[in-house]
């Protein structure tokens, strides 16, 4: 039980490391919480500047989710309690203690929680939201759709990992709120880069 503490605090320590603020800061660009969405992810640098750097915030984020769950895997960590670090380390994302709790969405750093689960699934995960936004462009509603589905996916590949992924789904749809408003206004702002 220490050792899942502990690693609750870890993970929740690497989430709230904001990858969106710290390279925005490293190539000269404002902080994503003062443009385009305020939402410190790889959508909005993307909004902000180009597909390289919003690449390498997508990049960063995933890991986030990656290294704690796979650590806690590796430490033989029963499923549930792999749930419980994925949804620190989301939370440390979404509530940041390094940047005054003004955190992003999770997306990516929950796509980095399921990944230890196995790449057919990651696959899947990446194809669905792909598909969504090349047919709606709507990051946002690809988010939305992607963790709906996952407990789906995750149900027929590793049936024991259902409740932690329905767990973090739920999260992060929680998270989109104000998303979902905007999409049910048709305020919410689209993708115009190619993807
Ligand atoms: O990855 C976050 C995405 O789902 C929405 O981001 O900036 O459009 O609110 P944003």
């Amino acid at each position: 039980l220490l050792l899942l503490f502990t690693m609750i605090i870890v993970a929740y320590l690497i989430g709230s490391i904001s990858s969106a603020i710290l390279v925005c800061k490293f190539v000269g660009l404002p902080d994503p919480r003062t443009a385009g969405s305020k939402n410190p992810g790889a959508t909005n640098v993307l909004r902000m500047s180009n597909k390289l750097t919003a690449a390498t915030v997508l990049f960063l984020d995933v890991l986030k989710g990656t290294i704690p769950v796979w650590g806690a895997y590796f430490l033989a960590m029963e499923p549930l309690y792999l749930g419980f670090i994925g949804v620190a380390a989301c939370l440390g994302h979404m509530y940041p203690i390094f940047f005054n709790f003004q955190g992003g969405k999770a997306v990516a750093t929950a796509l980095g929680t399921l990944l230890p689960i196995g790449f057919t699934l990651g696959g899947l995960l990446i194809l669905t939201w792909l598909l969504v936004v090349k047919v709606s462009k709507y990051s946002s509603l690809a988010a939305i759709i992607t963790v709906s589905m996952a407990p789906w996916y995750v149900y027929l590949l590793k049936p024991l990992y259902v409740y932690p992924t329905i767990m973090l789904s739920g999260l992060i749809i929680l998270r989109h709120r104000d998303n979902i408003k905007r999409l049910l206004k048709g305020t919410e702002s689209k993708i115009n880069h190619k993807i």
